[in-house]
């Protein structure tokens, strides 16, 4: 090989790399309006802050460059909750590195995590990971907490792993009353097909990564899903009309948020598709 030859192809490698790393750590804050024909108009306002899909990599120690830019993003961000919908790590060094960066939040009424198909790994120490991300949350396995926003209540559900079936909608709900704001946590959109037996107003999801290599527009390619269609559902907030063509029988006047999330599962690459996080400010229909 010539030595012109040897630069070209050094300059084309540094420059591959240099794109890679903007694609997967220059990480956006995606501010949404969502509109919520249930939601009371006293809780107009209300912050919902969605770190999903963080993908801390198994031999991590400490922080590499994008858990590193995620925290300083976090310290600033003003919110209500944080919502954490899985897939945070799957090994308990990686999980106290993602504690250690949800940590930078200060979220006002408390940061609450799932676990996503990461966590739930045929040969992960599920139960051990769950200890490790109690220190960054409550774990909501199927069960649900109440928010007492100055004397009214908004209620956080959270479900196991649809993409396992670990998903018990209906135990997550439980003891619920009928007429209170409830916000569902669920790691994967495949949750959207049970959403008839439930009242939620909001259901938060990650898992897709937004197809994490998408078309020149931003949709995605695949997004992982047993859904219809392999690019439903890659990252948004949908409205019922929206999801009706995976659930029949109506998901009511449910919403569903799918956040791109984080990282990256298999290839450390994104294209189209950069990394983020997104602050939802919920207020009621028109
Ligand atoms: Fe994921």
């Amino acid at each position: 090989m010539t030595t012109r030859k040897l630069l070209y192809w050094v300059a084309a490698g540094t420059a591959a790399e240099a794109w890679r790393r903007y694609e997967t750590e220059s990480i956006r804050l995606l501010r949404v309006d969502a509109a919520l024909p249930r939601w009371p108009a006293h809780l107009n306002g209300f912050r919902v802050l969605v770190v999903s899909d963080m993908h801390v990599r198994r031999g991590a120690k400490s922080p590499g460059r994008r858990e590193k830019r995620l925290s300083r993003i976090l310290k600033d961000i003003a919110c209500d909750v944080l919502l954490v919908p899985g897939d945070c790590g799957n090994t308990r060094n990686a999980v106290r590195v993602a504690v250690n960066v949800l940590r930078s939040a200060c979220p006002r009424y408390g940061t609450y995590i799932t676990l996503g198909n990461g966590e739930n790994k045929p040969w992960a120490d599920t139960q051990g990971l769950v200890k490790e991300l109690q220190h960054g949350g409550r774990v909501l396995m199927n069960e649900s907490a109440r928010i007492d926003v100055n004397g009214h209540p908004v209620w956080i559900a959270g479900v196991d792993d649809p993409f396992e079936d670990k998903d018990r909608l209906s135990r997550a709900l439980a003891g619920i009353p009928e007429s209170e704001p409830v916000i569902l946590i669920a790691h994967t959109p495949e949750i959207v097909t049970r959403l008839h037996r439930a009242k939620v107003d909001l259901a938060v999801c990650g898992h897709t990564h937004g197809g994490q290599v998408c078309r020149p527009d931003g949709t995605a390619i695949w997004t992982q899903m047993s859904l219809q269609t392999r690019d439903a559902l890659g990252a948004g907030l949908y409205l019922p009309v929206h999801l009706s063509d995976y659930n029949k029988s109506g998901v009511g006047d449910a919403r569903l948020f799918v956040s791109r999330g984080v990282g990256t599962a298999r290839l450390p690459i994104r294209l189209h598709c950069r990394p983020e996080i997104a602050l939802l400010t919920l207020h009621g229909a028109e």
